[in-house]
């Protein structure tokens, strides 16, 4: 077993599924046992019911897929009725990601989420970028005082370990990554998806419906793999990685850079036993090469 620490979590594996991949479980729970995952981060959820963007939603493009979903979910109180109850029977650490439209809607769904004690975590996602904010159309992950100030106030609100889930839409994460570890945030997550246009040649039409979506999967890793290594240089906090990992090598060499763990997403929806498989792949490549501790081999890239 390659157990993992983020700050008081201790997770049996650092594989989790990411964000908005995997539902809140039910579906993959059919394939196999989410007791084999190091958490499961469930779909952000929002205050109140949100509808989402005009579909189409989501296409694929060589080696991802461009996504704009637009935070589609019921709202909290339906969540904790729903997925809340079915997540209980599984033996892994449950990751709720959250997001509101200022910090106090973040803060008033932390408080909710504190008292719930199937949550083991909270995920702020600072980052979604089919929901901009602002006259300038700004992701709160792009300015680090939204960032400090979301952060801050979901830190009030709950005593949970908490993840800031970031954006790679900036020239240089250090200023927010800092800002989120000042904030008490407990570890960063990222990247997310990466704004991107997809378009029919025949119909000239945009694939998706909101025009704009986000670009996930295969091709993203090196620009996640970059900021990933970035991040681990800038903060004591620990780093969770996302974007692009689709196989044990993938997350092997995000733990290289500095990763305690790794999030599943796009690769859910080529192969539903992802997840299971690269906690598999993960667990004999330590073996073979005689790693006891996952730090090891976390943040040993040699430059
Ligand atoms: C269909 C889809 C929906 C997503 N929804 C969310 C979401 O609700 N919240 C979030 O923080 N990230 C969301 N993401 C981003 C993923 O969690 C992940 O950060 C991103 O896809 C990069 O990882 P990947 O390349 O492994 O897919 C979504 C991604 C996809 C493809």
């Amino acid at each position: 077993m390659v157990k993992t620490k983020i700050a008081s979590l201790e997770l049996k594996n650092p594989v989790m599924s990411a964000s908005g991949t995997f539902g809140y479980g039910k579906e993959f729970a059919e394939f196999f046992d989410l007791g084999q995952l190091g958490a499961v981060v469930c779909k952000t959820i929002t205050l109140k019911q949100r509808f989402g963007n005009k579909p189409p939603r989501i296409t694929d493009t060589p080696y991802g897929m461009v996504n704009s979903i637009g935070l589609e979910n019921n709202g909290v109180e339906y969540f904790i009725k729903t997925a809340l109850p079915f997540l209980k029977n599984y033996d892994t650490k449950v990751v709720v990601s959250i997001a509101g439209n200022n910090a106090a809607e973040y803060g008033e769904l932390a408080k909710i989420l504190d008292t719930e004690d199937t949550v083991s975590a909270i995920e702020i996602n600072l980052s979604c970028p089919n929901v901009a904010h602002g006259q300038n159309k700004c992701l709160f992950s792009q300015c680090h005082i939204s960032s400090q100030d979301i952060v801050a106030q979901v830190r009030k609100n709950t005593k949970k370990p908490i993840f800031a889930k970031l954006s790679a839409q900036v020239s240089d994460i250090t200023p927010v990554a800092k800002a989120c570890e000042a904030a008490g945030a407990d570890a960063l997550t990222l990247i997310n998806t990466l704004p991107a246009l997809a378009v029919d040649l025949k119909t000239r039409k945009p694939m998706l419906g909101n025009v704009f979506g986000g670009l996930s999967g295969g091709a993203i890793k090196p620009v996640a793999l970059k900021f990933v290594w970035e991040a681990y240089n800038a903060v004591k906090i620990p780093i969770i990685a996302s974007g692009g990992i689709m196989n044990a090598t993938d997350a092997l060499e995000f733990i290289l850079c500095g990763a305690s763990a790794v999030q599943i997403g796009s690769a859910n929806f080529v192969n539903p036993l992802a997840c299971p498989e690269i906690v598999k792949g993960i667990e004999t490549c330590f073996e073979e090469n005689k790693i006891k501790d996952i730090n090891e081999l976390r943040g040993k890239l040699k430059l």
